[in-house]
């Protein structure tokens, strides 16, 4: 029998000045685009900003729908339009922000499962770290990679 631990390594911040303009920049994309999710049943608002390898920004909020599972996550949306716009270009890193009530989460957001997964295979394709950025107004936390969110990842064969 063999024993194995993952570790996640995840760097905390108090205040978004603390971060490199570059993560600024993206957190602040990322504010933005919960500002204009489409939340009307869950009330709950939350952007995404992914910064790709070719210096576009491209950012997704979540899109809900009576039929509730019919809706996404807004990590999917910015993950799966960067690839419909860009097929062949990795994402260098992903800020995600939530809010409620027009207010932010005071703690910051994780993805879910789905979409880590999504963001690890995005993360593969791309053969560079993808860094998270996950804002909370009182800290922000930032992972330097998708695996270390996703210690066992649904992966075939062939990949
Ligand atoms: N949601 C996201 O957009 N990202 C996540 O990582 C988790 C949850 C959305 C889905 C749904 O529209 C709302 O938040 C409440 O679950």
């Amino acid at each position: 029998m063999k024993q194995r631990a993952y570790t996640v390594r995840l760097f905390e911040y108090n205040r978004p000045d603390e971060l490199v303009e570059e993560q600024q920049k993206l957190v602040q994309k990322a504010m933005d685009a919960a500002r204009d999710a489409y939340a009307p049943y869950s009330g709950y608002k939350v952007g995404a900003a992914a910064l790709l390898l070719n210096g576009e920004t491209i950012t997704g909020n979540n899109q809900e729908n009576a039929a509730y599972p019919s809706g996404l996550c807004a990590e999917r949306v910015a993950i799966f339009y960067a690839g419909a716009r860009y097929p062949d270009v990795g994402v260098k890193s992903i800020a995600i922000a939530a809010m409620r009530d027009g207010s932010f989460q005071e703690e910051p957001v994780a993805p879910c499962g789905g979409c880590r997964q999504v963001l690890f295979e995005k993360e593969t394709q791309g053969k560079i770290p993808m860094e998270v950025i996950l804002y909370g107004s009182n800290r922000i936390q930032v992972i330097k990679q998708v695996a270390d969110l996703l210690p066992l990842p649904f992966m075939l064969e062939s990949q």
